[in-house]
């Protein structure tokens, strides 16, 4: 079985300043990426900025810029969003890029050479800020502008010359290739929703425009540009050196094991881009997960409706790692969760600061002033230390299937518990009156040392800093924190150093 890993995140249109909802994808990305790599997977993690297109084009224009410098600035904001958000992305493209151009024009000349590709006339309804093309019955009126039912954009009507792909012809194709790969598009209601949409009929997808320039030349044609669905898709291809196909990294890592995206954009994830690449006779990714949207004041956050809560003011204030934790743990994933400070204020102060933290400084400063900054022998374990310390072991194989499955709240579920069971542990045991059993006192200590080791490394993909910072105690560096050693009781060696630590999180003070 290969051990390499590649997972992608959208690549984000650099029209608008990033806001929650990418952070969200982000960052979802970022955990299963350090999941992954801990389990000892090589992984590749990709994520980048989309910059062609008539949104784009119009983005530039309003803000009196060339396209290209307007798409370098933004692109630089989302690039540094990834370092605000402490992403461990291993690249970030750019479609705007030469090894992409490449890419697509390749893909493009495979479908032409194949035949899916034909000249024709495209009318019908289009919207911009969806970059995607809508049937009669996905538009409605509203307020006397047609938009389109499913985002609530607007629509223009669209009439101009335009290449054709036969997606008409890989609608049973496809059908079968989602009943072959049960778990392609996960969740399994996003799944129904796309196999119906299949099932209604698919018809021929226009892929080139003529009437404005911003983006990759038909080969053939240099009237008219790629469709940026098929560019902006193919980006996933660029970043593993297609149409190097013999090069290691597409060797690798093509097909995809995951492509995470909002649900809002699934049917160019589960239906066009399948399409393509079956066209093209390239094996699709293994799986697509459309994850919920971020709400705020029970709406999608867009920047049209001005609902957008700013992700670095979330940071600045409250810290990276709360952020991360708070939308991991409590957004039911897959489903829409909506956001409110009061709700990050309380997962702070119950989860981070007294259960996990307060457990950290607990037992370090017990030790200290018992023991001496040294790991103590564990003597003879207990029957109540062996359970505790023993469910790392007895749920290794659920927490990888957790992963696998994409399913994060069983993943934090887990953590919380452990958590709760830890600080019970020490409380239940009272170190405090076993000062004349000195062999009951070290092990109790011991155990509890062991319990921060396998919480904090469960941990990392959550919280990396904070996690990093805990197993410092233990002088664990990052490249060394692996999922495996959570199944070991005697990881710790008596005698070494524990490191003290400052406070891992601060209660945060609400006045009213
Ligand atoms: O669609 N809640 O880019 P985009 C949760 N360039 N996630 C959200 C969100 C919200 N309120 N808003 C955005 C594009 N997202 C294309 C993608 S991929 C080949 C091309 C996340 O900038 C979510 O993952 O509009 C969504 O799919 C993605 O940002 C779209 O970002
Ligand atoms: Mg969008």
């Amino acid at each position: 079985m290969s051990k390499n890993y590649y997972i992608t995140t959208p690549i984000y249109y650099p029209s608008a300043k990033p806001h929650m909802g990418h952070a969200y994808s982000s960052i979802v990305v970022d955990f299963f990426a350090r999941f992954k790599r801990i389990e000892g997977y090589k992984v590749f993690f990709l994520t980048g900025t989309d910059e062609h297109g008539l949104k784009i084009q119009r983005a530039a224009e309003e803000n009196k810029k060339k396209p290209l410098e307007f798409c370098n600035e933004i692109s630089k904001t989302f690039k540094q969003l990834s370092n605000t958000l402490n992403l461990s992305n291993d690249d970030f493209i750019r479609t705007t890029e030469k090894r992409h151009h490449k890419s697509v024009q390749n893909l493009w000349n495979i479908l032409e050479k194949k035949g899916e590709i034909y000249l024709s006339k495209y009318s019908g309804w289009y919207s911009v800020s969806d970059e995607a093309f809508y049937l009669d019955d996905e538009i409605e009126t509203k307020d006397n502008i047609k938009v389109a039912k499913s985002s609530g954009s607007k629509v223009e009507w669209l009439e101009e010359e335009s290449y054709f792909f036969k997606l008409s012809n890989w609608q049973n194709k496809l059908l079968e290739f989602y009943e072959k790969n049960p778990k392609f598009i996960l969740p399994r209601s996003r799944k129904n929703e796309v196999v119906s949409f299949v099932k209604s009929g698919l018809k021929d997808l226009s892929i080139s425009r003529k009437s404005f320039s911003w983006g990759i030349e038909v080969p053939s044609n240099k009237k008219h540009v790629i469709y940026v669905w098929l560019d902006a898709l193919t980006n996933y291809l660029s970043a593993v050196n297609y149409p190097d196909i013999d090069n290691d990294m597409y060797k690798n890592f093509w097909p995809a094991d995951l492509h995470m995206i909002g649900k809002d954009i699934l049917r160019f994830h589960a239906v066009y881009w399948p399409a393509f690449l079956l066209a093209a006779d390239l094996p699709p990714p293994k799986r697509v997960y459309g994850h919920g949207w971020i709400l705020s004041n029970e709406e999608k956050m867009s920047k049209s409706k001005g609902n957008i809560l700013d992700p670095i003011e979330i940071i600045n204030q409250y810290g990276l790692d709360s952020l991360r934790y708070y939308l991991l743990k409590e957004v039911s994933f897959g489903n829409d969760g909506n956001i409110s400070k009061d709700k990050l204020i309380s997962c702070i102060n119950s989860d981070l600061a007294n259960n996990f933290g307060n457990l950290c400084q607990r037992v370090l400063a017990f030790a200290e002033k018992n023991i001496g900054l040294k790991i103590p022998e564990a003597n003879s374990l207990s029957e109540d230390d062996l359970i505790i310390l023993n469910s790392f072991s007895d749920n290794y194989q659920n927490l990888i299937d957790f992963i696998n499955n994409q399913n994060i709240n069983s993943y934090m579920n887990f953590i919380i518990d452990q958590m709760f069971v830890a600080n019970k542990y020490f409380n239940d045991q009272e170190p405090w009156n076993k000062k004349d059993d000195a062999k009951r006192l070290s092990t109790i200590i011991y155990t509890s040392l062991e319990l921060i080791r396998k919480i904090s490394t469960l941990l990392y993909p959550v919280i990396p800093q904070s996690s990093l910072k805990a197993l410092s105690i233990f002088a664990i560096k990052e490249n060394e924190v692996s999922i495996e050693t959570i199944k070991n009781n005697s990881f710790l060696k008596p005698g070494s150093v524990i490191k003290k630590i400052d406070i891992l999180f601060n209660k945060v003070i609400v006045n009213d």
